[in-house]
């Protein structure tokens, strides 16, 4: 275990970052330890095509986000299936189909999932677009970019072994609210690049618990993080980002302000803004909103 007895000897542990667990840092481990902000894609670029479906993803990587997020639970007969609520009803046809209200993902087996629209609730133009599997979410994304899976239902060992059998537990980001599963994440794999999740009022109590399940990165709602809080993420060695934010000007804000990545439902309007604010100044709006 390594410990941390001094203000610099935690900057210097910070300096090599997530190399203190292993030698060699992951890809992934260097895609978060990246100096420049990251560009996130919510969802896939789910502003321009339905979340979390395969054509979703293909418009990220043609945005060229740095990675690419998406959310799965378990089917009934325990595959990992993507998607961000625990019901089918809102992005779904499951209602029509099935004749009820609220059917539970982890009440059907994949099979059943399968047959079900994804698409359609988002345009006529995305019929017949199905419900992706993990597996064929990263089949998809990996080629042209980096997953950012975030776990709402599932058990940790299952992720690991899946990720390890397809090879790709160094070239992968996992996040979670709960913040067990990301212990646990942890414990099955020293070195996979991990974010602890949260909406919560963002106080130094809170911040420090997010470092201590083991993430690499503290990935926060814009709405509660300031600058204050993004120096105290930076103290304990960590990266920080946030979701979810659309706005240009609240993005050139959060650069200014020291954030390390952008979690974002338009990735290519967000890719322009870092390219005009780098690291510097907002190009334009109160650059204080971020820093009180
Ligand atoms: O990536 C963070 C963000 O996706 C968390 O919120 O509800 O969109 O999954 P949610
Ligand atoms: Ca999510």
């Amino acid at each position: 275990m390594v410990r941390c007895f001094s203000g610099i000897g935690c900057l210097m542990l910070a300096a090599v970052g997530m190399t203190a667990r292993g030698a060699e840092p992951t890809p992934a481990q260097k895609l978060v330890a990246s100096p420049g902000v990251l560009i996130v894609a919510h969802r896939g670029n789910s502003s321009i095509a339905p979340e979390n479906t395969l054509p979703a993803f293909a418009k990220a990587l043609e945005a060229k986000s740095d990675l690419v997020e998406l959310d799965y639970h378990h089917s009934a007969d325990g595959v990992p299936i993507v998607i961000h609520d625990d019901n089918l009803d809102r992005t779904t046809n499951a209602q029509e189909l099935l004749g009820k209200e609220k059917v539970l993902v982890v009440d059907l087996p994949a099979g059943e999932l399968a047959r079900l629209d994804a698409g359609l609730w988002f345009s006529d133009k995305f019929r017949g677009t199905r419900l992706p599997t993990l597996l064929e979410s990263l089949d998809a994304i990996q080629p042209g970019s980096t997953t950012l899976i975030e776990r709402k239902a599932g058990d940790a060992a299952t992720l690991i072994k899946l990720l390890e059998r397809q090879n790709l537990l160094d070239r992968v980001v996992v996040q979670a609210f709960d913040w067990e599963f990301v212990k646990a994440c942890r414990e099955l794999s020293p070195s996979l690049a991990l974010g602890a999740l949260s909406g919560k009022p963002a106080t130094d109590e809170q911040i420090r618990a997010a470092a201590a399940t083991g993430a690499d990165v503290i990935v926060w709602n814009h709405e509660k993080l300031r600058k204050p809080q993004i120096d105290f993420i930076h103290e304990l060695g960590k990266k920080a980002w946030v979701y979810t934010i659309d706005d240009p000007r609240r993005t050139a804000e959060f650069i200014e302000a020291g954030i390390d990545g952008i979690i974002t439902n338009k990735p290519a309007t967000m890719i322009d803004v870092r390219s005009v604010a780098g690291r510097g100044a907002a190009p334009s709006g109160d650059s204080q909103a971020v820093g009180r």
